[in-house]
């Protein structure tokens, strides 16, 4: 083995305490990787309101720990302390009534963003720094993910250089570029580390206070969850206009392909769907299809394409494409199942088209694992037009169980879906380029006539997709190699 690394992964949520997304599936999975390669790993999330103490076995660590936090003062907050579930890894949580005792994440029940998120995660990211002298845990480096923790390698720059846990090497993992944490500029007293940092090259953007620019300024390296969107956040189309600072920072840019989480995700054992089956043995997805199709009051038959989407409905996802098309994709004699949790007006779009035809399309509105995972069970084909996808899980998932995914060919959507080649029948999936209504309709009757007139090439490629697998074991890998680099690079060697 390498060397033994103290490592502290710090996150605004992870599987199974909090989730609006795959960034909690990233930051639940790769610590037990990490740990499995032998290193010292611990992790740190905020005490949401709803994450149950009880329930995880929370204990309190004694003594009430002190941040501090410019202008506002010195913070005093709870840590308590728990496990990964089935894992030795410590999970550490920052306890706050004022930041985090409330329903939500980030947004309130109406959707609208917290007013005060610029000082819950400023707070938040300082107590991560403060929690290590607390714990007298010197990590050799430190993992921010996205804006909500970008300030801690700002924070490992200025206030805490000259400290011994200045010694940390840092890495910035940016899961979505469009999600910046831009504040008004007064955050910048909230930060207290000094008006000279709010510049061009550092924490100023626009006029705002930037936390993702700072943490990308100022972290040791910088990692992102594909290759593909490694190198398109470098551009204008991608970089939500800070593909210059990105491109500054090129060399010390990494992108590392999310794993898959096999044992969540797996026909053969998964315990939400009708019958399990293998690559061996298809006949349970027939099963899990009926099934799928009752849930969503579908009429019930085996030999009609059956399309799935589970999305967070937002614009990155594509979704004002599919409600462009989703009229003149009832044409096909296919139906489609949605689950989808998002912008309002979606929900009403969607539910409206189920509510017309209902032999067409199913939806579900809200979050729901379970259903999640009998749409990737019961569906035949998985729609991701997504506009951009730093890495995407669903297609992975979709691959495990032989639902073929029809892709926007962008980011890790093109990394990871193999476009289908009617001569050799190689490929894994249907990818499509333009982001265009026409070219969703083009791709899925390109599906639907696959599904209806050539079975043999669909199970070859049901098969290739099954066989396909994407392990965190390999991801982990390649996160110890950047986090070596980067503590040699902090020591200055
Ligand atoms: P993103 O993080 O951009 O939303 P990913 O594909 O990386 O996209 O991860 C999405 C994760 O959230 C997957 O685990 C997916 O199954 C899950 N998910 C998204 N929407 C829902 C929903 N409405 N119900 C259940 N799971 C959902
Ligand atoms: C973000 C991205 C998604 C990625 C996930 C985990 O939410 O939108 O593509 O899979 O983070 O890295």
């Amino acid at each position: 083995m390498q060397n033994k690394l103290k490592i502290l992964i710090c996150a605004s949520e992870a599987v199974p305490f909090a989730k609006t997304g795959g960034l909690a599936d990233v930051v639940g999975t790769l610590p037990k990787e990490l740990a499995k390669l032998g290193h010292d790993i611990r992790l740190v999330l905020p005490r949401y309101y709803m994450i149950d103490k009880e329930k995880y076995g929370l204990k309190e660590i004694p003594g009430a720990m002190g941040t501090p936090l410019g202008v506002v003062g010195e913070v005093w907050c709870g840590v308590f302390e728990g496990k990964l579930p089935d894992t030795d890894i410590p999970v550490y949580f920052i306890e706050h009534e004022g930041y985090f005792g409330r329903k939500g994440i980030y947004n309130d029940e109406n959707g609208q963003g917290f007013m005060d998120n610029d000082n819950r995660f400023a707070f938040f990211s300082k107590a991560c720094l403060q929690l290590c002298k607390k714990l007298d845990f010197y990590p050799d480096v430190i993992q921010a993910n996205d804006w909500q923790t970008a300030a801690i390698p700002v924070f490992l720059n200025t206030d805490y250089r000259n400290d011994r846990l200045g010694k940390a090497a840092s890495i910035l993992t940016i899961h979505n570029m469009q999600y910046q944490g831009d504040f008004y500029e007064g955050l910048m007293d909230v930060l207290g580390i000094g008006w000279e940092h709010f510049n061009f090259l550092e924490l100023e953007f626009d006029n705002k206070v930037n936390l993702l620019k700072g943490g990308i300024y100022h972290s040791t390296l910088l990692t992102t969850v594909s290759e593909g969107y490694a190198k398109e956040i470098q551009t204008s189309e991608y970089g939500w206009g800070l593909e210059g600072v990105v491109r500054e920072r090129a060399n010390d840019l990494y992108g590392i392909l999310n794993g898959c989480d096999y044992e969540e995700w797996n026909p053969e054992t998964d315990k939400y769907i009708a019958k399990n089956y293998s690559i061996k043995d298809l006949s349970g997805k027939k099963e899990c299809k009926r099934d799928l199709q009752k849930a969503f009051n579908l009429p019930v038959k085996d030999d009609i394409p059956v399309f799935g989407i589970v999305s967070r409905m937002a614009r990155q996802k594509g979704i004002d494409i599919l409600a462009e098309a989703i009229y003149k994709l009832f044409d096909f004699n296919a139906q489609f199942v949605l689950l989808g949790d998002g912008e309002v007006w979606s929900h009403f779009y969607f539910g409206d088209a189920a509510h017309k035809l209902p032999d067409k399309m199913g939806c579900y509105f809200g979050y729901n694992n379970e259903l999640a995972h009998k749409i990737e069970a019961g569906a035949d084909f998985f729609l991701m037009p997504s506009r951009f996808e730093p890495c995407g899980l669903n297609q992975m998932y979709s691959l495990r169980y032989g639902t073929l995914p029809i892709v926007r060919a962008t980011g890790g959507l093109n990394d990871t879906v193999e476009n289908f080649n009617e001569k050799t029948w190689e490929g894994t999936g249907f990818k499509f380029n333009d982001l265009t209504a026409e070219s969703l309709f083009d791709t899925v009757g390109w599906a639907v006539y696959t599904y209806y007139n050539n079975k043999n090439g669909m199970k070859r490629l049901i098969e290739n997709a099954m066989k396909k697998r994407f392990t965190w074991e390999e991801s982990a890998k390649k996160y110890v190699d950047v986090f070596e680099l980067a503590i040699k690079k902090r020591k200055g060697l």
